[in-house]
């Protein structure tokens, strides 16, 4: 199945692999966001600017969409990385698109929102593990709480359906895009392997033998064409992680392996801090490795790194509903981020 589909926030980290999903699903897609790029020639992509906190700048944008089929809303307001987003900036923009939408697209079929691990307040401390789609809701007020209940609102006696998924910590060969899990650990270990350290783990020792769980962007998009479609999946949020969970303490040494290093100690750090100095070091390695130039800083996001290694306890989501409802893909977390790293090597921006 496929028809026209609004992505808001279409160069996000979300949604770059939902757009090139739908397209090469035989989707059209319409992308908005305050920046767009040039849409490649010939593709059945058209980027729309608009600032989802300006609504007249959505419905100019969308007016000629009459034909949108589908929304899936992946976009986020400027934040920073305690894990604390702001709920009004998050629902204004939510609210912009639901309340131009349906009355320019008579064909609406379906809306999907992406939400996130934070739902169950892991950014705040242990949760249930493993943390079920209608598990209470924690004390604190979330922006996915306030968005999906908007969006509970706004389709109730509609034709149209919902969704939402919930991916933990994306990863992807994302190039350019320093927020990423995956360039934060090649460009930690490139600094670590020459500085002729080994690779200590820079979290804390409950970090490294608890739980943790990674959603491959590729396969969020493949969750989510199938949420947005499948019949099934109407009216529900879904966990969408990789399958599997994982311990930093078995994954590190394939991570070491891959940088031909010596697997060394959990050495706590905050990796802003620490990073602030080792732009001379990178360059030493760009150098030495000859990759692409690039500054330190826009390979790898450190205070995202202190974010994810900073957080103590389990982090493991149920999928048990996502394959319920016939969604049966899976990636091995181990594998992925190996073979992400060697697509950033194969490009010359890791070593
Ligand atoms: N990234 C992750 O690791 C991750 C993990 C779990 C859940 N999530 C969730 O996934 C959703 C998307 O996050 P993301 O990380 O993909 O976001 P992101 O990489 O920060 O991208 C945000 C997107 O929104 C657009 N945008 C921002 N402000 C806008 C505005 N005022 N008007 C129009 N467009 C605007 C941006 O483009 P412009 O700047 O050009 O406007 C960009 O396309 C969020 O709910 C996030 O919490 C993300």
């Amino acid at each position: 199945m496929s028809g026209t589909a609004l992505v808001a926030g279409a160069t996000g980290a979300t949604a770059a692999r939902l757009v090139e999903r739908l397209l090469a699903d035989g989707w059209s897609v319409v992308g908005l966001c305050r920046h767009p790029p040039a849409a490649p020639p010939g593709a059945r992509l058209a980027y729309l600017q608009a600032d989802l906190f300006d609504p007249a700048s959505c419905t100019r944008a969308l007016r000629a969409w009459r034909g949108i089929t589908h929304v899936f809303h992946a976009a986020r307001a400027k934040h920073g990385e305690t894990g604390v987003e702001s709920i009004s900036e998050n629902l204004a923009m939510f609210a912009c698109v639901l309340d131009a939408v349906p009355g320019i697209a008579p064909d609406l079929r379906h809306v999907h929102l992406v939400e996130g691990g934070k739902w169950y307040g892991l950014h705040l401390g242990p949760i249930a593990t493993p943390a079920r789609e209608d598990d209470p809701r924690p004390a604190a007020p979330n922006f996915y709480h306030a968005q999906e209940d908007l969006l509970r609102e706004r389709q109730r006696g509609q034709p149209w359906t919902w969704s939402a998924s919930r991916p933990n910590f994306l990863c992807d060969y994302a190039p350019g895009r320093a927020r990423n899990l995956t360039s934060v650990l090649g460009a930690y270990a490139a600094v670590l392997r020459e500085l002729g350290h080994p690779l200590d783990f820079p979290g804390s020792a409950a970090r490294w033998h608890a739980l943790m769980e990674v959603t491959d962007a590729t396969l969020l998009a493949s969750a989510m064409t199938f949420l947005a479609t499948d019949p099934r999946a109407a009216n529900a949020a879904f966990n969408v992680t990789n399958g599997d969970v994982f311990r930093w303490r078995d994954v590190w040494p394939a991570l070491a392996r891959h940088f031909g290093m010596a697997v060394g100690e959990v050495r706590p750090v905050r990796l802003e801090a620490f990073m602030a100095d080792k732009d001379a070091v990178w360059q030493q390695a760009v150098r030495r490795h000859g990759l692409q130039p690039s500054r330190l800083a826009d390979v790898a996001a450190w205070a995202f790194g202190d974010f994810v290694f900073g957080l103590d306890h389990d982090i493991a989501t149920s999928t048990a509903r996502l394959r319920a409802t016939g969604f049966r893909e899976s990636v091995d977390s181990e594998a992925m981020f190996v073979g992400q790293l060697a697509a950033y090597r194969a490009a010359r921006l890791l070593p």
